[in-house]
Formats: C-alpha cells, structure tokens, sequence
C-alpha cells in the first residue's frame, strides 16, 4: 500500500482507520479529505499524512489529484446525525459526495471501501442478511440507501471495478466524543454513569441492538479490499445485546451499581431491534470480531479513564 484516500478521514471510524493504516504501513501517503462537519481535528493526533478540507462533493478531484493515483480509497466521510431531517441536506451532500468520487475513481478503477448502514434495513423483527430489503425510516438511511444503488450501477458499468459496501451496525470505541448526542449510546452511559448519575435509557431498556467494536470495524474494512467481488457486507459483532445489558456491562467495568432511569422513546423512526448476519463477511473477508461486548466495553472504558486523567 503506497498511497491510500480516506475521506471523513477526521470522524471517529475514520480516524481510527487512518492511524490502523498508517501503523501497518508507515511509508505510505495517506490523505484524508474532511470537511470537519462533525469530525474534529484531536482524532488525528499523530497523524503524518495530508489533510485536505474540503465537502467531497465539492473538491474538483481530477485537478486535486491530477499527478497521482491512490491504490485505495475508502469513503466514510458522510451526514452521520440520523435526526438531521433536512432532507436536501442528506441526500445532496451524502450522494453527491459518492456519485462524484465515482465518476473521478472510475478512470483508474481504484478499489473504493465505502460506509454504509444497519439503518437501511429499518424496523426488521429478525437478523439481518444482506438480502434482506431496504426500508429506511430517515433520511439519512435513504441517502445510505442511495449509495447502494449507485455502487451496484457502477459495477454494472465497469464489472472489473471492486465497490465494496460496508454496512456498519452501532460502532462504539475511542475517538468518538466529538459526536456529542449522535455518539455511541456505550459512550453516553458511559459519561452519565462515570459522574454518578443514574443511566437514562428507553423504556423498558430490552430494546435489542448489535454493538460493534470500533477495532473490529477498522479490521474489517481493511480486510474489505480483499473481497472477491463488488459486494455489500454486513459489519457487526454478530449477537445483539439490550440497553439493559449495556447498562451491567459499564456497572461492572466501572465498579458502579446504578439502576437505569427508563424515559420514554420520542424517536418514532427507532430501530428497537438489529443484528447482523455476519456470516458472508466472516467466509469471504475472514473477518472474526475479537471482541464481544464485555470484552469492548472494558478495553473501552480504559481508554476512556486513560484520557480523561491525562
Ligand atoms: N458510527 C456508527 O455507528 C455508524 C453506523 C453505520 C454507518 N456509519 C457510517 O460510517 C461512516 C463514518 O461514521 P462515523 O461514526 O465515523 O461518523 P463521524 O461523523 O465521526 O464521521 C464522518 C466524517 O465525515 C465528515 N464529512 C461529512 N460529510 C462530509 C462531506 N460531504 N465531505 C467531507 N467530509 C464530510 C465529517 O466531518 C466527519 O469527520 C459514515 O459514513 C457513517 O454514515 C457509522
């Protein structure tokens, strides 16, 4: 790997991804294309690449990057607030931004990773496969919906070209604070529970989601690149834990015994249930999540009491 493109390259699994590539291949130019909408600068602390600010959707890539090719690119820079309602918002910036990488990718058919979502397949009642139908219940869903679409027509146009689709479940882990109320529901406990305060989740707490580990995500997606084929694959842990779980999991990482406080969920649009089927990417990406939820949360929580006495 000589030269890697991350765009949202300063969000939190971008930036996560950016500092995994640069360890494993330290010669390499990285350049990440951010417009620090949501992402913030603290994630790249170490970073040796380039930074380029910029809306993807607006950057004149062809000139940018006239005198180069990259040998990757993955794509994550996107809206990630799921309750930005502005729906020219969404679609303009997180379609436009894909369908103009594209255009630009598609002369050197450099592979493309992009960021995709659980939130496509809406309210399902069980796991989720890849072939289970889209049904977004948000904006933002749509526009991950949208990116689907045009990955499989790109590939259509150029079937030697690889697109791979990831559709990330709920990623928790570092670099994820600059996200504020779109964070990690692990993350916000976590605040409220380390400064004494009851944990206030949705009533009853047994709505069922599937948690994922940032350092499981960032392997994945680097393990992408060797799909067979353009292809969408689910990325998630593979089980499904409650709010009620998450809330025993943080008591036990910080030596707390805090009882939920249960408020009432004023999202109608929730997912109260997701779980991956993550068997296509465990055969063809050998991806093997290394962490389950209890082993994330404390290998979180660490990190988090790490950074907060530093
Ligand atoms: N975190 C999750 O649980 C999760 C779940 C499913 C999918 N995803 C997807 O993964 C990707 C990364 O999400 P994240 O959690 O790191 O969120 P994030 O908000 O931390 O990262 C997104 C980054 O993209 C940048 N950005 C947004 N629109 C841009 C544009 N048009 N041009 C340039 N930069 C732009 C933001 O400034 C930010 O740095 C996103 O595509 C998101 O939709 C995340």
């Amino acid at each position: 790997m000589r030269s890697v493109l991350v765009t949202g390259g300063a969000g939190f699994i971008g930036a996560n991804l950016v500092l995994e590539l640069q360890n494993r291949y330290p010669d390499a130019w990285i350049v990440v294309v951010d417009d620090f909408r949501s992402g913030h600068f603290s994630n790249l602390e170490g970073f040796r690449g380039d930074c380029i600010a910029s809306n993807v959707a607006e950057l004149r890539l062809s000139e940018r990057f006239r005198d180069g090719t990259f040998d990757a690119i993955f794509h994550l820079a996107s809206i990630t607030d799921t309750t930005d309602h502005d729906q020219l918002r969404q679609v303009r910036d997180n379609v436009e931004s894909f369908r103009m990488l594209l255009n630009w990718a598609s002369r050197d058919q450099t592979p493309v990773v992009y960021a995709s979502s659980a939130a496509t397949y809406g309210k399902a009642q069980s796991v989720m496969t890849e072939a289970t139908d889209a049904s977004p219940q948000n904006v933002y869903a749509f526009s991950k919906v949208q990116l689907d679409n045009l990955a499989r027509y790109y590939h259509q146009q150029h079937p030697a070209w690889k697109i791979v689709g990831l559709r990330y479940f709920n990623v928790y882990g570092p670099r994820e604070a600059h996200k504020g109320h779109a964070s990690s529901m692990i993350f916000q406990l976590f605040q409220q529970m380390a400064a004494g305060k009851r944990p206030r989740i949705f009533t009853d707490g047994e709505q069922r989601r599937d948690f994922v580990y940032v350092k499981d995500v960032v392997a994945a997606t680097l393990a992408a690149l060797m799909a067979p084929d353009s292809r969408i694959y689910n990325i998630g842990s593979g089980a499904s834990a409650s709010f009620n779980q998450i809330v025993a999991g943080l008591n036990k990482a910080l030596g707390t015994q805090l009882e939920p406080d249960y408020f009432e969920n004023p999202y109608p649009f929730y997912q109260n249930f997701t779980e991956a089927d993550i068997s296509l990417a465990r055969k063809e990406l050998e991806y093997q999540p290394a962490f389950d939820l209890d082993r994330g949360i404390h290998d979180y929580v660490d990190w988090l009491q790490k950074e907060r006495s530093s």
